[in-house]
C-alpha cells in the first residue's frame, strides 16, 4: 500500500470540511462540474477497456463490471442540480475540470489501460471518507449523487485496492502516480469553487 494513500485523503478530507457547502451558488456549481467530469467516467473505462486484451481478461471483466455500474451516474448530479433549480448550462466548465479529466485519456493510452485505477481508487474513497456531515446542508432531493457514492462505494474501495495489488510494481507506481494527481487536481478544482463563491458573494 502506497504510503501517501491516507494522508492525501486526510488532506482532502481537511479541504472539504473547511469549503462553504451552505452556500447554494458553492454547491450548485460543485453539482455542474461533478457533472461534467462524470460525463467521461464511462468513457474513460471504455478507453481502458480497450487496451485489455484476452492475455488480461480479468481486468477486462472488472473493468466492464464497473463500467455498467458508473452508467448514466452523471444524470444522478444532472438531477440534483435541477433540483437546486439550477441545470448544468448554467455554470462554465472551468478549465480545471477539463484539466482533471482530459489528462485521463493520455494517462490511459500511455499505461496500456491500467493507471486509470488511480483515478477510481481516489474517486471511490473521498465519498467514503471525506464527505462526512456534508450531506445535511443540501435539500434530500438534491444530495443523491453524494448519498449513493457514500453508500455504494466502500464495498467498490476494497475491490480496486485488491486490483490494484495483482498488477506488476511498474503499473503500480503508475497508478499511484496517477492517484496522486486525481487528488491535487481535485482540491485544485474545489479551491477554484471556493474562490468562485468568494468573489460572488463579494460582488453582491
Ligand atoms: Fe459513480
Amino acid at each position: 500500500m502506497n504510503k501517501n494513500y491516507q494522508k492525501q485523503l486526510k488532506n482532502t478530507e481537511l479541504l472539504i470540511q473547511s469549503l462553504p457547502w451552505e452556500d447554494k451558488a458553492f454547491y450548485s456549481n460543485y453539482l455542474a462540474q461533478t457533472y461534467y467530469f462524470v460525463c467521461h467516467s464511462t468513457r474513460l473505462l471504455a478507453r481502458s477497456i480497450s487496451h485489455f486484451g484476452v492475455e488480461r481478461d480479468s481486468l477486462y471483466r472488472r473493468f466492464v463490471a464497473h463500467l455498467k455500474e458508473e452508467n448514466y451516474h452523471e444524470r444522478i448530479a444532472e438531477s440534483d442540480l435541477l433540483a437546486m433549480g439550477m441545470s448544468p448550462n448554467d455554470f462554465e466548465e472551468l478549465a480545471i475540470t477539463k484539466a482533471f479529466w482530459e489528462s485521463q485519456y493520455y494517462k490511459i493510452d500511455q499505461t496500456k489501460g491500467t493507471s486509470l485505477l488511480g483515478y477510481i481508487l481516489y474517486l471511490e474513497a473521498i465519498p467514503v471518507h471525506c464527505f462526512k456531515g456534508i450531506l445535511k446542508y443540501f435539500p434530500e432531493n438534491a444530495n443523491r449523487f453524494l448519498k449513493v457514492h457514500m453508500e455504494e462505494d466502500p464495498k467498490h474501495l476494497d475491490h480496486v485496492l485488491q486490483v490494484i495489488l495483482e498488477l506488476s510494481v511498474a503499473e503500480q507506481d503508475q497508478i499511484w502516480d496517477n492517484y496522486h494527481q486525481t487528488a491535487e487536481l481535485y482540491q485544485q478544482m474545489l479551491l477554484k469553487l471556493a474562490d468562485i463563491s468568494r468573489l460572488v458573494v463579494k460582488a453582491a
